[in-house]
């Protein structure tokens, strides 16, 4: 059985697109079921809509409790295996987390631009260079109530100490571009345990990491 995943996006959306080509390629055993954005405008919403995708806009103006409350109800009448946070802006709730994890036992997954622990929150490629280090990247992990923590599922590299003058932009695009690479990876193995039921219970998970 194919697991359904749903992902969230604010923006461009392109791991959203590696997402579901490697779904089409079936490299994913998997169906898109939804694409909800915060953002009506996000660029990444033309493609879900051309790939007749169904596509939501949460409704975040009149605040995060109407908007988490909206996804609830979504995920109560259109249930899916797993949520993908890729390039969504929004803090969720702990509440958000718990009910998700407690409720539905839905692990929630995202992909962050840089190796966590190092350079959690935004701007995570300036501050690489800022900072002088040798290596960034990108690291997907299970979403716990801290943000950008929980489980590392797999990280990707670049060896910074040859690239002399690369700026932030630069750097941008080529994490990006292991972004891209990294997450179908994931959600491969990840949507593969889920269905064979492989996986330990997401709760599980997230009580070892916190070392509950
Ligand atoms: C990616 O770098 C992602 O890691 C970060 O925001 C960017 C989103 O890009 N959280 P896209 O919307 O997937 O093109």
């Amino acid at each position: 059985m194919d697991a359904k995943i749903a992902i969230l996006i604010s923006g461009g959306g392109s791991n959203m697109q590696a997402i579901h080509q490697a779904i089409l390629r079936q490299d994913i055993m998997a169906q898109l079921t939804w694409v909800a954005s915060d953002n009506a405008n996000a660029k990444g919403l033309a493609y879900v809509k051309a790939s007749l995708i169904p596509d939501i806009i949460l409704p975040y103006q009149q605040g995060k409790n109407h908007a988490e409350q909206y996804l609830l109800a979504l995920l109560a009448q259109q249930p899916i295996d797993l949520l993908c946070l890729a390039g969504f802006m929004q803090i969720l709730s702990a509440d958000f987390i718990n009910t998700c994890q407690q409720k539905y036992q839905l692990p929630i997954l995202n992909i962050h631009p840089s190796l966590l622990p190092e350079l959690k929150g935004l701007n995570t490629h300036q501050r690489a260079l800022d900072a002088g280090h040798q290596e960034h990247g990108c690291t997907v992990h299970l979403v716990t109530e801290q943000l950008d923590d929980g489980p590392i599922l797999a990280q990707s590299s670049l060896d910074l100490s040859s690239r002399q003058g690369i700026s932030a932009q630069q750097l941008q695009q080529e994490v990006l571009a292991l972004e891209h690479q990294l997450y179908p990876m994931v959600l491969k193995d990840f949507a593969e345990r889920l269905m064979k039921k492989q996986a330990e219970p997401i709760k599980a998970q997230v009580e070892k990491y916190a070392g509950r």
